[in-house]
């Protein structure tokens, strides 16, 4: 515990980023109304627009913060047009660069959807999954796979004649995403949904690749510190559609980075899209929480998009931050925060246009502020 509080450092980036991040931080004002609020929040600029504008993807006193602060929370990062000279994405400091700078090895998004939180496929909302049949956190590798800069063009005059990614698995960045994936399989208060067992599903592509071999015997390896928690295996391409079908199988699911990045968008569509996906970037030192809807440069200034994600971040935030320093204020609030937005989803009443509604982002805040004063503290 912090006597003197926690940092966080807030980077709203670009497009519809500062939008929802005005609402977290409306959401943090309120939970922290009569004095509870043990953190200090300071905004840096950063992200591909500032790229565009001033040729630095952030300051230097950005990247000093990201240092020293207790936690970091990203709006979202990307603008058509802002391109570094490598081609890379400008603003990917934030986020990739983050990740590998901070050694944020795991990538841990819940998947839960909300009793009133609608989903939608073909254009029309359907009651496909029931809500007491989502509820599962998938922890991806975050440092590593596919996403290794171990890449590169062989150019021949000029002309690419081959582009190539490498794929890295190794001991270290398999097992502490592993073991930290069985970590909080072991915590989870009820299991998954379908018969309340604490289980862990690894999901890869073992049945051909090498890494993915070696990845799933470094599962099966620090599994045995954890005979608690049911270990469950999937290949990849057959996940997906037990994913959908039958989501309750699914407690707590760990993949490598690829592989992660792709399932946890589909999985957003369990939960109600994307507006409702958050994920926390953890490491040994650091946390980054961000909405991981990106900067949907279509709807930027338009107070239109989804804040929930950015809620939901929030609360994934303060929860991390109560564990780690043993702080029960923090934990307190963010099971308020929870209870808050599970209020405001079953009333209905909160829902932006992807849910169908014609809610404002920050009319969406203010229903979740007025929900947190009304409730219990
Ligand atoms: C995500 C995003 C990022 C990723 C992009 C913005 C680089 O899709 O967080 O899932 O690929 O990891
Ligand atoms: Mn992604």
């Amino acid at each position: 515990m912090r006597d003197a509080g926690y940092e966080i450092a807030v980077f709203p980036g670009d497009g519809t980023g500062p939008e929802v991040l005005r609402e977290g931080e409306k959401i943090l004002a309120a939970l922290g109304e009569g004095g509870a609020a043990p953190w200090h929040l300071t905004s840096y600029p950063g992200g591909g627009q500032y790229y565009l504008k001033t040729g630095k993807e952030w300051e230097p006193e950005g990247a000093v913060a990201v240092q020293k602060a207790d936690a970091i929370l990203v709006g979202a990062v990307g603008w058509p047009g802002a391109t570094l000279p490598n081609g890379d994405l400008a603003g990917r400091a934030l986020v990739l660069g983050l990740r590998e700078g901070l050694d944020l090895f795991a990538n841990v998004r819940p998947c839960r959807l909300y009793p009133g939180v609608r989903h939608r496929i073909s254009g029309a909302y359907h009651e496909v999954w029931a809500p007491k049949n989502v509820d599962m956190v998938i922890v991806r590798e975050n440092t590593e796979g596919l996403y290794t800069p171990a890449r590169g063009r062989l150019r021949r005059a000029e002309e690419t004649e081959v582009a190539i990614d490498t794929r890295v698995i190794t001991r270290k960045g398999a097992e502490r995403v592993i073991r930290y994936a069985f970590e909080i399989a072991r915590r989870r208060p009820k299991g998954a949904p379908e018969d309340g067992h604490r289980r862990l599903t690894c999901v890869d592509k073992s049945n051909v690749l090498e890494g993915c071999r070696f990845f799933r015997e470094t599962f099966d390896r620090v599994a045995v510190d954890y005979p608690e928690v049911e270990q469950d295996y999937a290949y990849v391409d057959a996940f997906t559609q037990w994913l959908v079908r039958n989501p309750e199988h699914y407690d707590v699911v760990v993949s490598t980075n690829m592989m992660g990045d792709i399932i946890t968008d589909l999985a957003a569509v369990l939960q109600g899209g994307m507006g409702f996906a958050a994920g926390g970037n953890i490491g040994t030192d650091h946390g980054m929480f961000e909405p991981v809807h990106g900067s949907a440069p279509k709807y930027a200034g338009k107070n239109q998009v989804n804040p929930f994600a950015t809620f939901l971040a929030v609360e994934q935030m303060l929860r991390w931050l109560g564990d780690r320093h043993q702080d029960t204020r923090l934990t307190s609030q963010a099971d308020r925060l929870d209870r808050s937005i599970a209020t405001v989803l079953a009333n209905g009443t909160a829902r932006t246009y992807d849910q169908g509604g014609t809610v404002t982002t920050s009319g969406a805040g203010d229903q979740l502020a007025h929900a947190i004063r009304a409730g219990p503290a």
